[in-house]
């Protein structure tokens, strides 16, 4: 007997993985279904703030506790999001575990940039990066019909995080169909101090409609074609659809003034981020974007303001 501990073996190669957060610049929303979700008619576009998701195996002093998924945050959400079951992510490590029949063994980090509950599918993105690093990190043998229908069961907007691009999404979101884009687009993306829960907003949505407030915007074939041919922003603004937006303002007012703020400064539109409370302002180039933001953040009334274009490549492509 030394008195020396072994050293631990060193844990082996990191996976690492960039997930883009979504925007939704058509989101129309159905009436609920029998199983409480909503019929939806959505475009999606994957925008240029991305969350990392790595992994790497347990070191073997680690291990001594048994296998098992550990998992840290860091940036946008730390310290206030679960680091156990109750994140998508853990919960991601878990299914791919399973669909392996092997018993999971991981250190994972996400590195939040993505707002949290700001309607840009952060928590969605982090799952989908875990499906992707778990699986390249414990060699599962897993193709794409089945990674979208681990990544189904775990949100609607879990496969299209997978993707990125540009896609519309039908059934609760999930159903994607890819759309060639050509172009790309400029949007000033500002938080606020508040956060919404998606089902929260879907309610409200409910309550508006029993009051004969807001219908389903189901098609979505005239923004497609302005993606697909390569439409100016001045003609995207004239498109954007959000079937949740007068939900998103009914539950925090004060995104009105959030809104026609960005649009005195010169916004081309301003449009919430699925179910909010992030707003989108579009603008016509990079050039416009940056002296936007600099106006916005300026005028106050936003938590932060961000540059983002899209759309931009999926984590599997
Ligand atoms: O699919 P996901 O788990 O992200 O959805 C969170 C919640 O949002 C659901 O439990 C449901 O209340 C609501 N939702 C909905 N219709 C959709 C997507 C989500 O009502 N199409």
């Amino acid at each position: 007997m030394t008195g020396q501990t072994a050293p631990a073996q060193p844990a082996g190669p990191s996976i690492s993985v960039d997930v883009p957060a979504k925007i939704n610049p058509h989101l129309g929303v159905g009436d609920p279904r029998a199983d409480g979700y909503h019929a939806l008619s959505t475009v999606y576009q994957a925008i240029s703030l991305h969350d990392t998701v790595s992994a790497e195996r347990l070191s073997t002093a680690e291990g001594s506790e048994g296998p098992g998924i550990r998992l840290t945050l860091s940036g946008e959400g730390a310290g206030t999001l679960p680091t156990d079951e109750a994140n998508l992510a853990y919960q991601a490590a878990k299914l791919v575990a399973l669909y392996a029949g092997i018993e999971p063994d991981v250190r994972l980090h996400v590195n939040k940039r993505i707002p949290v509950a700001g309607g840009l599918a952060g928590g969605s993105a982090d799952a989908a990066g875990a499906l992707i690093a778990c699986a390249r990190l414990w060699e599962v043998p897993i193709g794409d019909a089945e990674l979208h229908r681990l990544a189904a069961g775990l949100g609607s907007d879990v496969p299209f995080c997978l993707k990125g691009g540009t896609a519309i999404g039908a059934g609760r979101g999930e159903e994607l169909t890819p759309v060639a884009a050509k172009g790309s687009w400029h949007w000033v993306v500002a938080t606020t101090d508040t956060q919404i829960s998606t089902p929260e907003c879907y309610k409200e949505v409910d309550r508006l409609r029993e009051d004969g407030i807001g219908r389903f915007s189901s098609d979505v074939d005239a923004i497609v074609q302005a993606f697909e041919g390569g439409a100016s922003a001045d003609e995207l603004a004239r498109l954007l659809v959000n079937d949740m937006e007068a939900a998103a303002v009914s539950l925090r007012p004060q995104l009105a003034s959030l809104m026609h703020g960005g649009l005195a400064e010169g916004a081309l539109a301003a449009h919430v981020s699925g179910s909010g409370p992030t707003v989108l302002f579009l603008a016509h180039d990079v050039k416009h974007a940056v002296a936007l933001a600099r106006r916005i953040r300026m005028r106050g009334g936003a938590r932060s303001v961000h540059l983002a274009h899209g759309p931009v490549e999926g984590p599997a492509a």
